[in-house]
């Protein structure tokens, strides 16, 4: 498990309250205007943009200097390996990890991970980290004024099955604010790492709750320029999830666009 000093807190952390000038009406006419500029482009983007000014400190997240080629092979040579008996299956459960119930709505997120063909990614292990009901992170640099839940520490992890599937069992984040520009808050949101099988694949991806009213205002959501790969980050609520007087229930699947064996299939044709 991540410490919590470092990965699991927010990456949208803002880097200082100077950074707060702009209003949401500047922001939401930059983030229309690159919207625009993207849809008259006719080039398809499926990831975040790493540069997105309405995101004001996008420029400091991204390395500026020119990348270096490494070894895979030796960084796997130090890289931790994570063995089943390293994941308890009650470290799905968020809801559990203190003496009392935390406050809000649980709930059961699960879904499938599978490989750029629709393959199950079996054993993978699926990291999450969120806030409170309250919209509040455990954290020393989240000291905006929302309760901190004694009984929510509001991070967890799993492996996936043999169906690639994943499940946990949580409470609904609220949505918090942070430093982008005066009143920006972020919609409700769950941080998502996969392993893949070594450092050098891991992804960490954000999930969404539908019909947030917060979308159309956020820099980081709209950094990702096309609508429908926005979109794919939007779990579905589901019905056959929600328990009976006792939670509700979302699906969402995760997509890797390569998977481990398709990168040492194309290193062997090479
Ligand atoms: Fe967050």
């Amino acid at each position: 498990m991540a410490s919590e000093d470092s990965e699991t807190f927010d990456h949208d952390t803002p880097l200082s309250s100077d950074d707060a000038a702009d209003t949401q009406d500047a922001v939401s006419r930059e983030i229309a205007s690159l919207g625009e500029e993207y849809r008259r482009g006719g080039t398809e983007e499926t990831q975040p943009r790493i540069d997105y000014r309405p995101y004001r400190s996008s420029i400091l997240r991204h390395p500026t200097k020119d990348l270096h080629h490494t070894d895979p092979e030796t960084i796997e040579l130090w890289a931790p390996a994570f063995g089943h008996q390293d994941v308890n299956a009650l470290e799905s459960d968020l809801t559990i990890q203190h003496n009392g119930d935390p406050v809000g709505e649980r709930m059961i997120v699960t879904g499938r991970v599978l490989d750029g063909d629709g393959r199950p990614v079996r054993n993978q292990l699926v990291e999450v980290w969120q806030a409170n009901a309250a919209g509040r992170y455990i954290h020393k640099r989240d000291q905006h004024p929302a309760p901190i839940d004694p009984n929510f520490t509001g991070v967890g992890r799993c492996l996936t099955d043999d169906d690639g599937t994943y499940r946990f069992t949580t409470i609904k984040p609220g949505p918090y604010p942070w430093k982008n520009h005066h009143n920006a808050w972020r919609p409700a949101h769950i941080h998502f790492s996969l392993f893949g099988t070594d450092f050098t694949q891991r992804m960490i991806t954000q999930m969404y709750f539908p019909g947030d009213p917060l979308f159309d205002l956020d820099p980081i959501y709209q950094s990702i320029v096309d609508p429908k790969a926005r979109e794919r980050l939007v779990a579905t609520y589901d019905h056959g999830i929600t328990e009976h007087e006792w939670c509700t229930g979302y699906r969402w699947d995760i997509v890797l666009s390569g998977s481990n064996r398709t990168w040492m299939e194309e290193d062997e044709q090479a």
